[in-house]
């Protein structure tokens, strides 16, 4: 291999550095180019020599791992941290990947473990790089927070994820592909909670309900305070931008369709993807998110009764004037012994399926349970993998607004006896 990974080792014990010394010695396409006794000298010595990969110990005095991490994120970019604890707990894991940790290691390893982690990153690091080196526009970096709002004249890309029956994976899909597209293709993310009454969007990014929510922001839109977007969008340290619905259900009624629209056209301004994980209600607002969509991905699964749904699904889209191409069916939790076919599902609706998300729940429900987008956690899974594959199938993709001559109030009542 011509090129070297040129590695950093953080560690407050003298005898760890030398032993993992010792072991990549071995390796030639390892080198190391420098250690570390705690979580200061890490920065300093890292914004030296610029390493590719940084082992960093969680534990250590003075600046511990997760905060040394959070700085090296800042102030070095290019070097990807692989977390190593003598603890593989959950909190440990979810705050290390929050601060930017690419890869975590629980001690005692073996020397392939460790070899493969530090191969595995530094290649997607690498993999991320050229991709966003293709890029026409620069990409915007991990942590999207800057300008969401206030940027020139950009209008992004509305992608509602929606599906005509609950629990097929909207959310987990939502949250995971602004993940993917905002840390692999440098898109600026707004991923913005379209089921108002039981939003998750908050559980699985492990985000404070008590933090501002659309239900705060319609008012202020809809009396002209264009500016105060910042108040109420999170920037979360995943990469994403997020606006939470609100804390309680009842609260739902505050939030209009007008002013749905509004708070989608302020954000589609400046971002290059605003991700709407919406409800399986049809409802006023769910349509009115729909409209607004340049793409609705919906999701199903291989369950006769989301089959069913999805069909009468596609009869009302398709009086609502929605061009085909703006409908992608994404198929989740696609597994093949569930009794049911890809190729049954169909012929049944008379599509294509357009993407599939394998099922995996080990992954997934783990994810779920820690707050980590799996996508983080869990990068090498097939799930991940199958999500990164949507991310860059529609990113970018753009669908012309459907002509307000073809839709019909009658035809919008007869979708509230849809479900
Ligand atoms: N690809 C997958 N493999 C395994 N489990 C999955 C997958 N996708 C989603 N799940 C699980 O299915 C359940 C429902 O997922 P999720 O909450 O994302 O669906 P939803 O459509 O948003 O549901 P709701 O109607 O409650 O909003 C969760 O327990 C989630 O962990
Ligand atoms: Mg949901």
């Amino acid at each position: 291999m011509a090129d070297q990974i040129r590695v950093l080792i953080v560690d407050d014990i003298p005898e760890t550095r030398d032993h993992l010394t010792k072991l990549l010695g071995f390796e030639t396409d390892i080198e190391v180019v420098g250690a570390a006794a705690s979580g200061n000298e890490a920065v300093t010595v890292a914004s030296q020599v610029k390493p590719d990969v940084v082992l960093m110990d969680i534990n250590m005095p003075d600046m511990d791992g997760i905060a040394a991490t959070e700085k090296l994120s800042a102030q070095v970019p290019t070097a990807s941290v692989v977390m190593m604890s003598v603890q593989g707990e959950a909190d440990y894991l979810r705050r290390s990947m929050l601060a930017g940790a690419r890869e975590f290691l629980v001690k005692p390893f073996s020397s392939d473990e460790l070899t493969a982690s530090i191969r595995q990153v530094y290649t997607r690091e690498q993999e991320k790089l050229s991709r966003m080196s293709a890029m026409p526009v620069a990409g915007v970096p991990v942590g999207a927070s800057s300008n969401g709002t206030e940027d020139g004249g950009r209008d992004g890309q509305i992608i509602a994820i929606f599906s005509p029956k609950g629990g097929v994976g909207r959310t987990t899909v939502a949250v995971n592909l602004a993940v993917a597209a905002a840390t692999e293709l440098g898109k600026s993310v707004v991923l913005v909670d379209g089921s108002f009454q039981f939003g998750d969007v908050g559980v699985l990014l492990n985000l404070n309900p008590k933090n501002k929510s659309i239900a705060d922001l319609v008012p202020e839109l809809d009396a002209g305070e264009a500016d105060s977007l910042d108040t109420f969008v999170i920037n979360h340290s995943a990469g994403i931008r997020v606006l939470l619905a609100p804390p309680s259900p009842e609260m739902a009624e505050l939030i209009t369709p007008a002013g749905v629209r509004r708070v989608l056209d302020a954000l589609r301004h400046g971002h290059d993807l605003v991700i709407v994980d919406c409800t399986s209600w049809f409802n006023e607002t769910t349509l009115a998110i729909l409209d607004a969509a340049d793409l609705v991905l919906t999701m199903l699964s291989l369950e006769i009764t989301s089959i069913k749904n999805m069909r009468l699904f596609l009869e009302v889209a398709e009086q609502l004037g929605y061009e085909q191409d703006k409908i992608k069916l994404v198929l989740n939790r696609a597994d093949s012994s569930l009794g049911i076919r890809v190729s049954d599902v169909e012929s049944s609706i008379g599509r294509k399926v357009d993407h599939t998300i394998v099922s995996d729940g080990r992954s997934v429900v783990y994810a779920l349970n820690r707050g980590v987008p799996f996508f983080l956690s869990n990068r090498e899974a097939q799930v991940s993998q199958d999500i990164l594959r949507l991310a860059q199938a529609v990113a970018g993709e753009r669908v012309a607004m459907p002509r307000e001559d073809v839709r019909k109030t009658a035809q919008k009542k007869s979708l509230f006896s849809f479900r």
